[in-house]
């Protein structure tokens, strides 16, 4: 395995949550006087690519940032392209994700999404359920502020039924009350394509993640530019407030 690798990586000290923000398709797209759509196509082939990179790598959770709570302003046009991408995308790599002991999960206001994407990701959740290696975690309709939103209401109820007491909330309460509770906080986020900002992405579990920009849009990024960024992850001295 060390002889496959690009960069000089400890297959030891491997992120163990990998969030990514695959920005780029669309200027990708206009660059080869494309249309947008060319742009989130080659851009689900990147999914293909990177994920089975990590799976080698054995990073053990991976969150793909595919659809926000403010996507739905873009052209009905586009919403339906990347809806289409996304039905087409479960449906045909479920039975490969599930053969490779991939456990998918996602996050978001799943519901409001057409009900093509909902069946199948409801499919593709109960077949894989079982499943032991990576974690793949498509955050969907998903915004942090969102999630936060809900945690909160969540927890004024149980307060409200006595499930819990006021003086023994803590930030394990929020975080146990997120759409990722049963995923670890992000070790590291990547984000392509040259924008450095979160854009609503799980404001409360990057704390103390390690951020990883990229000028390389989401369709030319690979297993290559992958081990970049844990090499230089992997440079970094995480000291979560500490000292050493
Ligand atoms: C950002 O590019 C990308 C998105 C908003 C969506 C990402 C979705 C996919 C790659 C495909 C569908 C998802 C799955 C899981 C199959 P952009 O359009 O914001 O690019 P731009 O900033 O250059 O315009």
């Amino acid at each position: 395995m060390k002889n496959d690798l690009f960069y000089n990586i400890d297959l030891n000290r491997v992120p163990s949550h990998i969030a990514i923000i695959m920005d780029g398709n669309g200027r990708w797209a206009k660059n080869k006087f494309l249309p947008r759509a060319a742009g989130h196509k080659a851009g689900v082939e990147t999914i293909r690519k990177v994920l089975k990179e990590c799976k080698r790598l054995n990073v053990k959770y991976v969150t793909l940032y595919a659809f926000s709570t403010e996507n739905w302003k873009r052209p009905k046009a586009e919403v339906d392209t990347l809806m289409n991408l996304l039905s087409t995308y479960l449906k045909n790599e479920v039975k490969t994700l599930h053969e490779e002991n991939v456990k998918l999960n996602a996050i978001g206001n799943i519901d409001e999404l057409p009900s093509k994407c909902v069946e199948e990701l409801k499919k593709g959740i109960e077949l894989t359920k079982n499943n032991t290696g990576c974690n793949l975690n498509l955050a969907l309709n998903y915004g942090g502020r969102m999630d936060i939103k809900n945690a909160v209401i969540d927890i004024i109820k149980d307060v409200k039924d006595g499930k819990i007491n006021i003086d023994e909330i803590n930030e394990n309460t929020i975080s146990n009350h997120l759409s990722t509770k049963s995923i670890p906080d992000p070790d590291l986020v990547i984000r392509t394509s040259g924008e450095e900002r979160l854009s609503n992405f799980l404001l409360w579990e990057v704390a103390y993640s390690e951020f990883y920009f990229t000028n390389i849009h989401w369709p030319d990024f690979d297993e290559k530019e992958l081990q970049k960024a844990i090499y230089t992850y992997q440079s970094r001295d995480r000291r979560f407030g500490g000292i050493k």
